[in-house]
């Protein structure tokens, strides 16, 4: 049996489950961490339904996967700190994270994950998708994996479509703007650090250019890679119900946050974890 203490029911072929049989507000013995660990590595992003978390025990939650980390230009809940606040007002049209992104990949070490607990959600619309990386890798040809070996990514927080969906959010709460590095290089293809597997490592809302070509010269090559990336076949749809929670893995997947509810209010908790280096 693959696994002895939890449910993991797939939501594709190509990314997402449904985990069950857990409670996320206990503190959960080593054996189920380690299958919930399991299956957050096998399907990049997971799922869990009908949790009660205070922003406490998402916190203590996330802990048993890594080290908390930041979000760099919102300030974390009153109280809370390491909890940012992700809502869209009812009289609010632009929201948070809506375009496909891979968590602030302008950072020299962006975030192992992320986890998302839904506290108020529209009944309908509001869902999130999310993109397997790995298979966006697979599915390019010998020729073109060859060519994008050796090159890296110009990862900026600055690029517009991306900027403005966190501008609500920033100027309520605004944090380290000034002092944080808001640019990096990475790999466009970097090395799942636990698994050892190949992902795509490029993002519309953050990659500006390939290092030492211009951004016309690079935009063909983007281009291509973006549209793998946002294959359907290669994807998933999740829709939440208050107290949802997902968890994703940010170094082998992308998500997008559907802005399609606009007058209903939409808030969620978020916790990231620290990452390293992608190579
Ligand atoms: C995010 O990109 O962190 C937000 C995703 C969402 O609100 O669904």
């Amino acid at each position: 049996m693959l696994y002895k203490h939890i449910s993991v029911t797939p939501i594709t072929p190509a990314i997402g489950a449904i985990i069950g049989d857990v409670d996320a507000s206990n503190d959960l013995p080593n054996e189920i961490i380690s299958e919930i660990r399991k299956a957050f590595l096998e399907h990049q992003v997971i799922f869990l339904r009908e949790q009660k978390l205070h922003p406490k025990e998402l916190v203590a939650f996330a802990s048993k996967f890594g080290d908390i980390g930041y979000y760099p230009f919102v300030e974390g809940m009153e109280g809370h700190p390491e909890v940012t606040e992700v809502i869209k007002k009812e009289d609010e049209t632009i929201n948070f994270g809506g375009l496909w992104h891979t968590d602030t990949s302008y950072l020299e070490s962006p975030p192992l994950g992320s986890l998302l607990y839904a506290l108020r959600v529209p009944e309908v619309g509001g869902d999130t998708l999310f993109a397997n990386m790995y298979l966006a890798y697979d599915s390019l040809s010998e020729g073109m994996k060859k060519i994008i070996a050796p090159l890296r990514g110009i990862n900026s927080a600055e690029k517009p479509d991306a900027a403005v969906t966190r501008t609500n959010r920033a100027a309520e709460r605004p944090k380290d703007a000034e002092t944080i590095k808001t640019i990096s290089s990475h790999p466009l293809v970097r090395t799942h650090p636990e698994t050892g597997k190949k992902a795509l490592y490029c993002s519309r809302a953050h990659t500006t250019h390939i290092e030492g070509m211009t951004v016309e010269e690079s935009k063909p090559i983007l281009e291509y890679l973006y549209q793998q990336q946002q294959r359907e076949d290669f994807s998933c749809r999740f829709h939440w119900e208050p107290g949802s929670l997902a968890f994703w893995d940010n170094r082998a997947a992308q998500h997008n946050a559907l802005n399609d509810y606009h007058g209903f209010r939409r808030v969620m908790h978020r916790v990231t974890l620290s990452g390293e280096k992608p190579y």
